[in-house]
């Protein structure tokens, strides 16, 4: 087992901090390492926002689905996959006139460009989440910067072709934190297939969440008429409120970023 191993296998998110600042030079390293992420064609597409003013934190706090830890971060990073810098210096370069000789039309940013922005964004988030991580910095993902575009989009000045990934809290992990167990993980041979998908039935099914399930008959308060892990996901994920304001505002991106 080497260092790196043991750290990735040790992580785990981190919503409570201590009140201690995380310094230049340490934020300094975190972002050199960020910025040494993989990208695609090497383009960095994908631009990040340093949330420094707690008057936009407790806004995300509200925003981001009412989660008060994002206020009390001592650092948040927005990660956005950013298709516009690279637009604007194709306009800057006169593409359009490079396109007009050949007869061609010029391309405007459309689905795939967005998907592989999100890759690069996310790889980077990851990549600053490590880094955090082996500077001794907790972390957490905030998905739900992807909900309430309109009210980001003003906060942050966003044009149209970025896309508000991820958001993600750091700061030294609280003292309540430190012994903390890890979640569990579902049973590798669930998740990692060899050479072709494979759909699960019942049987693998029961026997997948068989922990989880037994831990649900043990709650004190299961939702009411909410007999099994399923059930309590759906209602409490996949069909909750958060999801489906969430694909609002993502369709809002969506045709924001496709209109003419
Ligand atoms: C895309 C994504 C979105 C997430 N959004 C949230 C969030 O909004 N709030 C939160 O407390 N945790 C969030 N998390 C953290 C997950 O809840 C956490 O990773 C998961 O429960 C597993 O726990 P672990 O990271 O400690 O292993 C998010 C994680 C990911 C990858």
């Amino acid at each position: 087992m080497n260092d790196t191993l043991q750290l990735l296998l040790n992580r785990k998110s981190v919503r409570a901090y201590e009140d201690r600042e995380i310094s230049a030079e340490t934020k300094d390293l975190l972002l050199q390492a960020t910025l040494r992420a993989p990208t695609a064609g090497n383009m960095m597409l994908y631009s990040i926002i340093e949330v420094a003013d707690q008057a936009a934190k407790d806004t995300l706090a509200q925003t981001c689905d009412n989660q008060p830890f994002i206020a009390r971060a001592p650092l948040v990073l927005l990660f956005l996959a950013d298709y516009q810098r690279w637009f604007d210096y194709f306009v800057h370069s006169d593409v359009a006139g490079l396109c007009e000789r050949r007869g061609e039309e010029m391309r405007r940013p459309q689905e795939g460009d967005l998907f592989l922005a999100c890759n690069d964004a996310l790889i980077a988030a990851q990549t600053a989440v490590v880094a955090a991580e082996s500077l001794g910095i907790g972390s957490c993902y905030i998905g739900d910067i992807m909900e309430n575009y309109e009210a980001h989009r003003e906060l942050f000045q966003l044009p149209r072709y970025v896309f508000p990934i991820c958001l993600i809290c750091f700061g030294y992990p609280a003292r309540s934190q430190i012994g903390r167990a890890q979640p569990p993980r579902f049973d590798r041979k669930f998740i990692v297939f060899q050479d072709r998908y494979r759909r699960l039935d019942g049987a693998e099914f029961t026997e997948m969440y068989q922990d989880l399930q037994e831990r649900f008959h043990k709650l004190p308060n299961a939702p009411e008429g909410v007999e099994n892990v399923g059930q309590a996901t759906y209602v409490r994920k996949f069909g909750a409120d958060f999801s489906k304001e969430m694909t609002r505002s993502v369709q809002a991106i969506l045709r924001n970023w496709e209109s003419a």
